[in-house]
């Protein structure tokens, strides 16, 4: 008899880099958001970066970098989603809305107020996010894909939104 394997969610761990790299690769058929992940990691730019294991396999990866939110009076702290990606073998099976939820409630723990994603809204809404919540906010990336989710009370409410030199060129 065989059970189902398990998957745990934790942080990343140092060594992990390529294996994620292989991940994201196989998931967006492509290296762009695997470079990506690789300078925003070699800039410190990542407030969080959880991992899906099975059997001592990363199968799925998302990624937190930090934003800034400036307005004349003040900058504020704020994190994006990008990239989240899991194994083509694993997909549809809850791992990628796993990820995005564990996320989530470390990101509230942690005291962050605010997230946006660029990112298919079908996906996406089912956590909260939301075209309007971000439509006062000015990004190379406003438009039809671009949410934003409350994480506190006393979130930015506007803002020119500044994402890290890794994403330069990118939007
Ligand atoms: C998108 C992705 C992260 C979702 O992760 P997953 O583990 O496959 O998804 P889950 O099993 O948690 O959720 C599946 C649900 O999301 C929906 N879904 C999955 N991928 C979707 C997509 N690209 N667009 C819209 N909906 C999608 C499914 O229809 C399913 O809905 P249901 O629960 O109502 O049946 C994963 O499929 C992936 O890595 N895709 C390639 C890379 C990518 O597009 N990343 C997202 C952009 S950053």
């Amino acid at each position: 008899m065989t059970s189902a394997p398990q998957v745990t969610i934790r942080p990343e761990r140092p060594g992990e880099a390529a294996a994620i790299r292989n991940v994201l690769d196989a998931a967006f058929g492509g290296p762009a958001e695997g470079d990506l992940v690789d300078r925003l990691r070699a800039a410190g730019d990542l407030v969080l970066a959880l991992v899906a294991v099975e059997n001592d396999a990363v199968v799925g990866y998302i990624a937190w970098p930090r934003l800034l939110i400036e307005t004349p009076r003040d900058v504020r702290n704020a994190v994006a989603l990008a990239p989240l990606g899991v194994a083509p073998s694993h997909q549809r099976s809850g791992m990628g809305s796993a990820l995005t939820r564990a996320s989530l409630t470390q990101l509230k723990e942690n005291g962050e107020r605010l997230a946006f994603v660029v990112g298919d809204p079908l996906f996406y809404q089912r956590f909260g996010f939301s075209l309007e919540a971000a439509r006062a906010f000015v990004s190379d990336y406003a438009g039809e894909y671009f949410m934003a989710l409350t994480l506190a009370d006393d979130p930015p409410e506007h803002g020119l939104v500044r994402y890290p030199a890794p994403f330069d060129g990118l939007a």
